[in-house]
């Protein structure tokens, strides 16, 4: 693929989309809103404006390392709080799909909405791309950053247009592209992460404590891991409890899944096979975490298994 043609075609739709108006995106330090986020700028500098959005569902020290790495490029990145507004409108759900939606609305209506209003953009960059589209149109999952293909209309129901630059590239596409953009080597590595992010990552209801929990697992999980060649490693907090002995006493504890796959593009995936000793090692950082008593290694392909839990 001549990634730099590609970087000059989706330039000019952008510029001519755009035209003299406002865009804004949200980046969340991944590949793909990493690689939007430099289109965008190239394409049409301060009158992009890009919002890190924190939604109390994110990896540890994930605000700041995000906001660092753009200061360094020299794009400026507005901290947005609506930790808030996410934790209320997760309240109380369990159901996935719910889950999802929740996110979803919180993201593109209260919040984008909000930012539109005060700035007066009219479009949203979005990072979505060609294994998000095609899981949701397949009814796999409703993939929280879709919307045109799920039958909703953003400008009717949101007052803004999305434009999505990667949406024909898969991650390995993506990856190639951020190459040829010059992007820091950590961006251009970094696995991928769900857009609903650590509720994802939660079965059963995203609360405070359990988002503690979670984050202080994937944050073992990923430093432990990072070495492999793996796709995509995670923990996820299962919604059940197990009988363990923590310090001579009985304790109804929690259970965190570790996964670690092989994958081109997230469509199919395998299973890595981990050293022993790194399992266990693994299995004591997670059994450390207050109130966890289980840490199971999960041996599932997909499919029938997907990558995320949610
Ligand atoms: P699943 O769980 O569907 O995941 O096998 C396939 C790949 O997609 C990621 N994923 C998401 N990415 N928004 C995203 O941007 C989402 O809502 C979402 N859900 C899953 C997942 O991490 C895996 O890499």
């Amino acid at each position: 693929m001549d990634y730099q043609k590609f970087i000059e075609e989706q330039i000019d739709e952008i510029r001519n989309a755009v035209k003299d108006g406002l865009a804004l995106n949200a980046l969340s330090g991944g590949v793909d809103s990493s690689v939007v986020t430099v289109l965008g700028h190239r394409a049409l500098g301060n009158r992009l404006k890009t919002v890190f959005i924190d939604t109390a569902l994110m990896r540890e020290g994930e605000p700041e390392r995000v906001l660092r790495t753009f200061s360094n490029l020299g794009i400026p990145v507005e901290l947005v709080d609506a930790r808030r507004e996410f934790l209320d409108a997760l309240k109380g759900l369990t159901d996935p799909e719910e889950k999802r939606n929740a996110v979803t609305r919180t993201f593109y209506q209260t919040v984008f909405g909000r930012l539109v209003r005060q700035t007066g953009a009219r479009f949203l960059l979005h990072g979505t791309i060609l294994t998000d589209i095609e899981e949701t149109v397949a009814g796999i999952k409703r993939q929280h950053n879709i919307l045109a293909q799920i039958g909703i209309d953003p400008e009717k129901e949101y007052g803004y247009r999305v434009l999505e630059p990667l949406k024909t590239l898969r991650k390995d596409g993506v990856r190639g592209l951020a190459k040829a953009l010059n992007l820091p080597e950590e961006i251009i590595r970094r696995i991928p992460f769900p857009g609903p992010a650590l509720a994802a990552r939660i079965v059963g209801e995203v609360t405070e404590e359990r988002l503690s929990v979670v984050r202080k697992a994937t944050a073992i999980v990923e430093e432990e891991l990072q070495d492999t060649k793996a796709f995509q490693y995670l923990a996820v907090l299962l919604n059940d409890r197990a009988t363990g002995v923590v310090e001579g006493k009985r304790q109804f504890g929690q259970i965190i899944v570790v996964r670690c796959i092989q994958s081109v593009d997230a469509r199919e995936a395998t299973v890595v096979e981990l050293p022993w000793e790194k399992l266990h090692r693994i299995c004591r950082r997670i059994t450390s975490i207050e109130g966890v008593n289980r840490c199971l290694y999960d041996l599932t392909p997909k499919p029938p298994a997907t990558v995320e839990y949610i």
